[in-house]
């Protein structure tokens, strides 16, 4: 028999207020999908070539853009997709400590050459109670009261992972919980590299399945304070396509270079709606507006609250001209010379108007994330 995946799929269908539930059906052979609706019985998409879908994107609670709509990969349909995928799939809870967030453009890098996956993305700063409630198990032992105190210091970026041997690989990839001793056996880990001391060790690392599911949901099925300032700022954002393919820890470490403060960023998934009305201001300005919306709504982007004096006009400098061709030609070292495709695969977003950059930053951090 053909191998195909089969999932449950959701839409929310903004206009009738209520979620819809589809068997969503995946081929390899041929790269197609095929959707069944399941209240109304019938096939709602049949079979047709998907290119746009790779199969990295299969996993639970993938979002996939398909014809506009953003789809939630929710269970698994089948015994077969089930078996074939969980150990594929095996997500993790990484956490960039506040030590190590100047670093965290590197420390994405190596996590993506290292071949996981970024599934969400999210700066927070937690509240005491928060981290109290998320180092639950150590409470009452000689560090505790520090590692609060390390762990509410300044904001940290929680990352959900996923490889496959996602757990044992990330606790292999950070090292020894405490530097010296990293440094000394596992030299090339992370904490070995960026940590400092026992408590300020740079990165934590879920320690089975069950804190991984725990932790995640910590961090990404609840909400926590908002961080951005929303003054002297301006919103930058790595581009679907950048993100798809690695290249989002290399972005960061050249802004983080460049000596911007990133006050706060998260993974987004835009819907049609949001990118048409995110992008407005250049509609029937700019020729190729409809594709960069679609650009924008491909796939998971990442969202950066960029902080400095004169914040859009200086970030507009170092990410360059919009067409990453005349970028490389007049600006080689702009972060569209060094990471744009074209025109519509220009790696990064900036704010155009220097009156622009608060409102931006708004869209995202406040209109969209309620
Ligand atoms: P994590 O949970 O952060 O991934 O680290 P881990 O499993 O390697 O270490 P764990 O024993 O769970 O400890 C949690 C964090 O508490 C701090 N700690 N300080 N000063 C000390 O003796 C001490 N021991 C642990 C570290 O930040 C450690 O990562
Ligand atoms: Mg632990």
């Amino acid at each position: 028999m053909e191998e195909r995946y089969a999932f449950i799929a959701e839409w929310y269908d903004a206009n009738a207020s209520l979620t819809r539930r589809y068997q969503f059906l995946y081929f390899p052979s041929d790269n197609a999908i095929e959707m069944y609706d399941i209240k109304n019985r019938r096939i709602f998409l049949k079979r047709s070539k998907f290119e746009a879908i790779k199969p990295e994107q299969l996993f639970i609670s993938s979002v996939i853009n398909v014809h506009s709509r953003q789809l939630t990969l929710v269970d698994y349909a089948d015994d077969f997709t089930r078996t074939k995928l969980t150990n594929r799939t095996e997500r993790t809870l990484a956490i960039i400590k506040p030590d190590a967030v100047s670093k965290m453009g590197t420390i994405l890098d190596i996590i993506a050459n290292e071949g996981f996956s970024l599934c969400h993305v999210k700066m927070v700063r937690l509240s005491r109670k928060a981290a109290a409630e998320f180092y639950a198990e150590h409470t009452g032992k000689h560090f505790f009261d520090q590692l609060l105190d390390f762990m509410t210091s300044g904001p940290a970026v929680a990352i959900e992972l996923m490889a496959p041997n996602c757990i044992r690989k990330w606790r292999q990839l950070i090292g020894p919980t405490n530097p010296a001793k990293a440094r000394e056996e596992s030299p090339g880990s992370i904490r070995a590299k960026f940590g400092t001391d026992g408590t300020r060790n740079a990165c934590h690392g879920s320690d089975s399945p069950s804190s991984a599911e725990r932790e995640i949901g910590f961090f990404f099925r609840r909400d926590h304070s908002n961080i951005a300032q929303f003054s002297n700022c301006t919103l930058g954002i790595i581009k679907p396509h950048a993100v798809a393919s690695g290249l989002g820890g290399k972005i960061i470490n050249e802004i983080q270079a460049k000596g911007f403060q990133i006050s706060v960023l998260e993974m987004f998934f835009l819907e049609r709606a949001n990118g048409d009305e995110f992008l407005e201001v250049y509609k029937g300005v700019v020729s190729e507006y409809t594709q960069m919306v679609a650009q924008l709504c491909s796939g998971p982007c990442i969202a950066m609250e960029i902080v400095a004096e004169n914040a859009p006009t200086e970030f507009r400098e170092i990410v360059g001209p919009s067409d990453p061709e005349i970028a490389r030609h007049l600006r080689p070292h702009t972060l569209r010379a060094m990471f744009g495709k074209d025109k519509i695969q220009n790696a990064v977003h900036c704010t155009d108007l220097p009156d622009d950059g608060v409102l931006e930053v708004e869209y995202f951090f406040r209109v969209l994330q309620n």
